[in-house]
């Protein structure tokens, strides 16, 4: 069937629903929209063919090449001049003294979680809705991690559970700024000044968030970023620390190469390692692409924010449909995703994996995002190993109480709830955002006829 007479088949059979409730509440966004009003999933013109999404990472040859080649061809390819330059411009950036980079945002949280002198008897507070790397950290340098469930409307740990989590051995509270939402940095303080308690931010995904005019990730003892290809800066891999503690800084150097000697932290010039280390340096052509992708960042932040705020104006009007909600206290977002939740009552009971099958076919980069991370295996491994049996000792470790204390049952509903847009979407045009959100209330006007088409 031709694509034309396939529309018509098409809008016969599924006209019903079309233009009805939700189509009144938005009509300025129906008529601007070029967008088919019959979901792809369906059979409609997916949106893609349409709104062309900016390809993640953004790389432009004639300005971003020539340091990266000069690199290259120099031979000097481990850590000199270029690591150190890109160190001091994200200083720079985020107005932190120092910044240390390493090979990825996870050795960043446990090169610092390790200088921070978290190890083997303590606990940390964190969020159990976080990319898996923030937890491993902490079991990486033997520290147990404690879960604070989450504010859904936030999607961040949830400060007012926080005390009620706080033992003899809490030692350092790791807030997350997930999906670039900043957490609530006043409340996290306050918290941590008041019962004595490091704060480490994991910022990984929140490079220019600020809370209260400052940038997260400088606001705690000391902050952690990644550059991994996804992310707001992408390298591929690569990490940062930053912090405005020189001696921490000095030892965070001193641990990310083999121990040696750096500025204030201990040890004789050539007298050889005086730490244990390891050795999670960045190279010099990393650095050159992190220059390159370092001066679009200020930019893309803007878009990102002008459009995430525009489209969330428009698809809070679809019901069952809830974006995000920044705490009063945040100044900056800095959106890796754009999350909502969605409420598969209001859309004739379409579940969330339909609804996410209906907007990929759209074309739109979206998925369900993270699964609950305090009831997946490795922490029972973690655990059950030697070292941590050793460390705590095996009644002390009773896997099954950790579970019961450490459930987290907004967070478990939440996570089948959610719904991420990759932060590239953000940086199409403002017509883009009508035609994402005309694209959601299609699928909701037509949310029946789907699930009929799905269930067959
Ligand atoms: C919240 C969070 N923490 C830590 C990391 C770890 O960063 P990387 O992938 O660079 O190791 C990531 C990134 O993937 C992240 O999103």
């Amino acid at each position: 069937m031709k694509n034309s007479s396939r529309r018509i088949f098409l809008k016969k059979t599924f006209s019903a629903g079309i233009g009805t409730a939700i189509a009144s509440s938005f009509p300025s966004i129906v008529k601007a929209s070029s967008v088919s009003n019959q979901p792809a999933i369906i059979g409609g013109l997916p949106m893609a063919d349409k709104v062309k999404f900016v390809k993640w990472p953004i790389w432009i040859p004639e300005t971003d090449e020539k340091r990266v080649l000069e690199s290259l061809r120099s031979g000097v390819w481990s850590r000199a001049a270029l690591v150190t330059e890109f160190e001091q411009e994200w200083s720079k950036t985020l107005g932190v003294k120092r910044s240390l980079t390493v090979v990825n945002g996870t050795n960043a949280l446990i090169v610092a979680l390790n200088q921070l002198d978290i190890r083997g008897g303590d606990e940390v507070l964190v969020t159990p809705y976080t990319f898996v790397a923030t937890i491993q950290a902490i079991l990486a340098n033997q520290a147990i991690p404690v879960f604070v469930d989450v504010d859904p409307t936030t999607f961040q740990m949830d400060p007012k559970k926080m005390e009620e989590k706080i033992t003899p051995h809490t030692k350092a509270i790791m807030p997350v700024h997930i999906l670039g939402l900043p957490a609530d940095m006043d409340s996290i303080m306050a918290i941590a000044q008041k019962h004595k308690l490091l704060v480490l931010e994991d910022a990984c995904q929140a490079p220019l968030a600020e809370v209260g005019g400052k940038k997260v990730g400088t606001i705690g003892n000391a902050g952690c970023f990644s550059f991994q290809n996804s992310k707001n800066i992408a390298i591929g891999e690569g990490g940062a620390i930053v912090s405005n503690d020189d001696a921490f800084m000095d030892r965070c150097y001193s641990y990310h190469n083999l121990g040696l000697p750096y500025g204030t932290a201990a040890g004789t010039i050539g007298a050889g390692s005086f730490m244990q280390a390891s050795k999670v340096r960045f190279s010099e052509y990393q650095a050159a692409i992190g220059l390159a992708q370092l001066k679009r960042l200020e930019a893309q932040t803007i878009t990102r924010n002008s459009n995430a705020e525009y489209l969330s104006s428009l698809i809070k009007k679809i019901p069952g449909i809830t974006p995000y909600r920044l705490y009063d206290n945040v100044t900056r977002a800095a959106f890796h995703l754009f999350p909502f939740t969605y409420h598969k009552e209001q859309f004739k009971g379409l579940s969330r994996a339909a609804f996410l099958k209906s907007i990929q076919a759209e074309g739109i980069p979206a998925s369900g995002g993270y699964t609950p991370l305090n009831t997946q295996p490795f922490i029972q491994e973690a655990f059950a190993s030697k070292n941590f049996q050793k460390i705590y000792g095996r009644k002390a470790l009773d896997y099954q109480k950790y579970m019961k204390a450490n459930a987290c049952p907004l967070n478990d509903v939440m996570c089948t709830e959610a719904v991420w847009f990759t932060q590239n979407v953000l940086l199409g045009s403002k017509s883009d955002m009508d035609s994402i959100a005309v694209t959601i209330e299609n699928i909701c006007t037509n949310a029946e006829n789907i699930k009929k088409t799905i269930d067959k």
